[in-house]
């Protein structure tokens, strides 16, 4: 019966890292998939995620089921990490397993709920945008987003290929740290863009995986927090992958925000019944972990900190990359890797500059040119920026 299945290529991220684990290469590089590293180059548990694992640990627990939008507490505290402790709107969260699926419940949501029969993204946009979006059966149209030189943003370009954009389609948007490629509106794009937005009366769906990595857990909420305030509703999809260092644990949150306590509950109830179909409930310790953090003053600064010092060494690892690559190859300008926020960086580099580079130095990266800044470290700064030297 088996026989008639087409083969798959592998996955445009996940396929790499595999074939980064069978190269032999002891000086192999990874700057693939968007996964924190420290110096010695792993993928440390942060010491407030440590504690509370212990306190639950003590706890005399219970592995029952969650609620289908599960803990109740987790979620008033998801609501208030993305709008703050002061905020008039009404929120209904509901934890879900990772980003990844508080994305495809949204799709889910908008077409069975508003009959969203399309959806607008970033072109370009992370991988698995489309194929979820696909897969929840919207059609996919995209915003161009970067300027000519392709490491910087487009704006006008943005604003000319959304006019075409129609009231009741949805539109994704990256609220921080662009992925792939760190390009982020200013402050007053995001106020012309999400005017727009409501203007045309689009359904905004915010990917919001990297609150924390670009200038604060506070400002990187700020194109959320100006669209709500300005009285619009919309739809929030959040990973806590990347700032609690989750990865493995699949946490995250969806939240319809709304302006009234009866929209909000039947966004619950709507919520509640796409989840129940998809996976009934979600997992347990995640969540606990970061219920415990949010929930516990002295934790939370634990975790805050550990956070701040993340940001900052990825900003640190910009700096030196940059300084390094204008020392060995002046004619090229990489000083726009500093302007670029997160985890990822729009390198410049060319597909067959990248395929160079993973066949004669062992390093990876995305074909697209996307690199992980925070797989750099003092031991491997040097290689790299020699290796793409060399291939420039
Ligand atoms: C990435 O873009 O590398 C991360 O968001 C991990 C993933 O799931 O692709």
């Amino acid at each position: 019966m088996f026989e008639t299945a087409p083969l798959n290529p592998p996955d445009a991220i996940f396929g790499l890292m595999e074939e980064f684990k069978n190269d032999s290469n002891p000086d192999k590089i990874n700057l693939t998939v968007g996964v924190y590293r420290d110096e010695s180059g792993t993928t440390p548990v942060m010491k407030a995620v440590r504690q509370a694992e212990q306190i639950l640990l003590d706890a005399a627990g219970t592995k029952g089921y969650l609620p289908i939008d599960g803990s109740a507490d987790y979620n008033a505290a998801v609501g208030k990490l993305i709008l703050g402790e002061n905020t008039n709107a009404q929120i209904a969260t509901a934890q879900t397993p990772g980003g990844t699926v508080s994305l495809r419940v949204a799709g889910e949501l908008v077409k069975r709920v508003f009959n969203v029969d399309t959806i607008w993204m970033s072109n370009p946009t992370w991988a698995n945008h489309p194929q979820i979006y696909t897969a929840a059966g919207l059609n996919l149209k995209k915003y161009e987003y970067l300027d000519d030189a392709g490491t910087g943003l487009g704006f006008d370009k943005v604003l000319a290929s959304l006019a075409e954009a129609k009231a009741g389609e949805a539109i994704l948007l990256h609220t921080v740290c662009h992925n792939p490629t760190g390009v982020d509106p200013t402050t007053e794009q995001w106020k012309e863009l999400l005017t727009l937005v409501a203007d045309k009366k689009l359904i905004p769906i915010f990917d919001f995986a990297y609150q924390g990595f670009g200038e604060s857990l506070e400002a990187d909420a700020f194109p959320i927090r100006h669209f709500i305030e300005s009285g619009n509703d919309a739809i929030v999809c959040n990973s806590f992958s990347k700032n609690f260092g989750l990865y493995a644990e699949r946490v995250g949150g969806i939240s319809a925000i709304a302006h009234s306590a009866d929209a909000a509950n039947a966004m619950r109830s709507q919520i509640k019944s796409t989840i129940r179909t998809m996976y009934s409930n979600p997992p347990l310790h995640g969540g606990a972990i970061v219920q415990t953090i949010l929930t516990d003053a002295e934790l939370r600064a634990t975790w805050e900190a550990e956070l701040t010092e993340i940001r900052n060494r990825i900003l640190d690892l910009r700096g030196k990359f940059v300084n390094k690559m204008q020392a060995l190859a002046p004619d090229q300008d990489f000083g726009y890797i500093n302007q670029q926020r997160g985890m990822f960086s729009y390198s410049g580099l060319r597909a067959d500059q990248v395929a160079r580079l993973k066949a004669n130095h062992s390093i990876y990266a995305l074909g697209s040119g996307r690199i992980n800044i925070a797989g750099i470290n003092s031991s491997n700064m040097d290689r790299l920026c020699e290796a793409i030297a060399s291939v420039l």
